[in-house]
């Protein structure tokens, strides 16, 4: 098949066309395997949905990817997540559908999937093997793609996850830090700089899908509303910028979506009025939850949110996971050669 991106010089690199830069496979094409994290992320930032996203250092997968000499995705579940197997559905395999289609040739990735961000969790399990999987896949083949390429395949996988492309977790999984997704038809990605913050999150052990937490939501705004959320967003976004936490506290405010989904979500309302009682800076659900997320200050404070989050849902009887964090900088990171 002939290939619109990417064609084989006669040593049998794959080069860049038309693009700005011409990239030989990574070593000369001798790397088949490789491992990669693939971390989790928090989505929406409570008033950016579907347009803000920052990266976790804690949880993460790993990925196990080989490179084929046939054009075949196969699968694997390591430990066992009733993961779906057919390429097509997965959230890991469709992304590697379309970077093969775009590319051409005999090419495909035989992908085993360590699972360690639950599904249905709000903190990015799908973005991470779409993303994860992209990653792998173009370091196998010499970093021929750009990053925006990488987001561009991995939101197929969020398509089959969700039913709808969106960019807020894969964005912030490949490039690492804050991004802001100004658009995703073009997709115009911006990296926010990122100042010192830990975040902690707890994961309430209830399982909500994507697909049904955007059913929920009304699919019209009231002028006032979408006034106030914009404010959110430029100030958060200001807030980040010019380092001014404070800001960054008062913009963490969603009058859209959180009070729809929050209802969705054992002890919600009490976690955000203690954790703040607590010093937190302010948070809410993330990604479309059950997770939620708060942003600290100072280590100190996040380990005593956290404690905070454990004393609520200890009290209510539901099982939880809970991290204390800080902002992944470098996205999906390759393990080994
Ligand atoms: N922006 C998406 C949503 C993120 O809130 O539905 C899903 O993780």
């Amino acid at each position: 098949m002939q290939s619109n991106i990417g064609s084989k010089d006669s040593a049998g690199s794959f080069l860049k066309r038309d693009r700005e830069v011409v990239t030989p496979l990574g070593d000369g094409g001798h790397n088949t395997y490789v491992k990669v994290s693939a971390p989790g992320t928090v989505a929406n930032l409570v008033c950016g949905f579907d347009i803000l996203g920052l990266c976790l250092n804690e949880p993460h997968d790993i990925m196990e990817v080989q490179l084929l000499d046939e054009k075949k995705i196969i699968i694997h579940s390591a430990d066992g997540y009733p993961l779906p197997l057919d390429p097509a559905q997965n959230t890991a395999g469709a992304p590697l559908i379309e970077m093969i289609n775009e590319l051409g040739g005999n090419i495909g990735f035989e992908v085993t999937i360590h699972k360690k961000i639950k599904p249905g969790s709000g903190i990015g399990s799908s973005a991470a093997s779409a993303a994860g999987a992209v990653v792998a896949a173009n370091y196998l083949l010499g970093n021929v793609f750009s990053k925006t390429d990488l987001v561009r395949f991995a939101m197929f996988g969020e398509k089959v996850a969700s039913g709808v492309k969106h960019a807020d977790n894969i964005a912030p999984c490949i490039y690492g830090g804050i991004t802001l997704i100004r658009s995703i038809h073009p997709l115009d990605i911006v990296v926010i700089p990122v100042p010192e913050l830990y975040v902690t999150v707890v994961h309430p052990q209830i399982e909500v899908r994507t697909k049904d937490a955007r059913q929920i939501l009304r699919k019209e705004v009231l002028l006032k509303d979408a006034i106030k959320q914009w404010g959110n967003i430029a100030g958060l976004v200001a807030g980040f910028m010019k380092n001014d936490l404070d800001l960054v506290g008062r913009s963490l405010e969603d009058v859209i979506i959180e009070p729809v989904r929050s209802i969705l979500i054992p002890g919600f309302d009490e976690v955000k009025r203690r954790c703040k009682e607590a010093g937190a800076l302010g948070g809410g659900i993330s990604g479309s939850g059950p997770s939620l997320f708060m942003l600290s200050k100072k280590e100190a404070t996040a380990i005593q949110v956290e404690n905070v989050m454990k004393e609520i849902y200890e009290r209510i009887g539901l099982a939880y996971h809970s991290y204390v964090t800080t902002i992944n900088m470098e996205g999906v990171k390759v393990l080994t050669d």
